[in-house]
């Protein structure tokens, strides 16, 4: 089982309960020239005007899970503009016995090959990849960007999905990426004409083989995340979800072997539509994260905007609660501008929920009026053009 493996980790890591920070330092990272930031356990509100760096200090943060951060942006963007020193974020975490360093930032030496690459430090010693990461932080966030997860394409929201499984089960990553590889590369032999059978066998394949183990991790972890919605309160609207896709679909009643086989089937005999079209018409890239308001029983994209942040809120605080049960570690929690779309009533009740859940939750506003109802129990922090005053 995949999550044997990711709960080993945690357990053999030295993490305690409840994830938390205890110091943040940011240097020459976006427009933060330098911030060292100590923090108790409890949530952090940091308000500020548009534009002072509020979202940036929890981008910083996002950094030190695998991946591209909150906002997705190119390493290169993450540089102050006005010095070439490279950017580096760290952390310190409080864990049961004592603290842990986790570091990242900018790796001059990459750029000599022109590839975008950061280094990762754990208690001051290099790890061989940012993947070392998800062994010992764990962390959600929810981004105004997000707010068209549920209103756009299917792409988005697979990509979503993924990143959900992704700390589930490490090598899901690396299965998405097998299977996008050799679609790459089947469409590309198709373009050029050449009718390599064998190899393109070997691909569709390939293909075939990761696709059924992409569906099996998005359909286990969809019914995980059925489970802990179930458990949610009354405050945040309930969602009916659901994966659908070819071999999602398939899988409901056929065992994975049969699914397999139709699979390369299909991939066979699009051959020549795919060469004409330039696509693959079906597989892992096309299935959908369908989600469904249902005390409406309305589809989210034609849920109102607050009904679709709420739908997203209760989505996300059943994947935190997923966490803290499965993986034995409540997550470091980002909210980035949420009293956006909440009225007073959901806003009160999702920082109680936050507090009951114990996470080590990072509130980003413009205004701190919204955090009245949380300010007893936060610490409040003022952004202020780079630099918290
Ligand atoms: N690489 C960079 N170097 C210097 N400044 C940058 C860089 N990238 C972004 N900025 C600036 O950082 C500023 C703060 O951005 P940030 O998104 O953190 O603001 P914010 O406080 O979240 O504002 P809002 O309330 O509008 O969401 C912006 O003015 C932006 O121009
Ligand atoms: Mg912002």
């Amino acid at each position: 089982m995949p999550e044997a493996s990711a709960v080993r980790s945690f357990q053999d890591s030295v993490l305690g309960e409840s994830l938390s920070i205890s110091q943040i330092t940011l240097a020459h990272f976006r427009n933060y020239d330098a911030l060292r930031l100590q923090v108790g356990g409890a949530p952090v509100v940091l308000t500020g005007t548009n534009g002072s760096g509020k979202t940036n200090l929890v981008e910083a943060i996002s950094l030190l899970v695998p991946g591209r951060g909150l906002r997705r942006s190119a390493l290169s963007d993450l540089q102050n503009r006005t010095t070439t020193e490279p950017w580096a974020v760290a952390i310190e975490l409080r864990t049961e016995v004592g603290a842990l360093r986790i570091g990242t930032g900018r790796d001059p030496a990459a750029e000599e090959t022109e590839s975008e690459r950061r280094l990762v430090h754990i208690d001051g010693k290099p790890a061989r990849s940012q993947n070392i990461l998800a062994e010992h932080i764990a962390m959600a966030w929810i981004t105004p960007d997000m707010d068209r997860l549920l209103a756009e394409g299917a792409s988005t929201r697979r990509k979503f999905l993924d990143r959900l499984v992704y700390s589930f089960d490490p090598a899901h990553g690396g299965r998405v990426q097998r299977y996008e590889k050799a679609m790459r590369e089947r469409l590309r032999l198709l373009r050029e004409g050449g009718i390599d059978s064998v190899w393109l066998s070997a691909l569709e394949n390939e293909m075939a083989q990761t696709a059924v183990a992409i569906a099996a991790a998005r359909r286990h972890m969809i019914e995980r995340l059925r489970s802990a919605i179930a458990e949610g309160g009354d405050v945040f609207p309930r969602a009916e979800i659901e994966v659908r896709g070819a071999a999602e679909d398939m899988l409901k009643d056929k065992p994975a072997l049969l699914v397999e086989d139709a699979l390369r089937e299909a991939f066979a005999r699009c051959r020549s539509s795919d060469a004409a079209h330039g696509t693959c018409a079906t597989g892992a890239h096309r299935s959908d994260l369908r989600v469904v308001h249902r005390a409406k029983n309305c589809p989210a994209d034609l849920c109102s905007t607050g009904e679709q942040k709420s739908l997203l809120i209760a989505l996300m605080l059943a994947y935190v609660r997923l966490l803290t049960e499965q993986r034995r570690v409540t997550p470091l929690f980002l909210l980035d501008d949420i009293a956006a779309h909440l009225d007073d009533f959901r806003r009160a009740s999702l920082f109680d929920e936050i507090r009951a859940l114990g996470a080590q939750a990072w509130f980003t506003g413009t205004d701190r009026e919204s955090f009245a109802h949380l300010a007893p129990h936060a610490q409040m922090f003022q952004v202020e053009n780079g630099a918290i005053v």
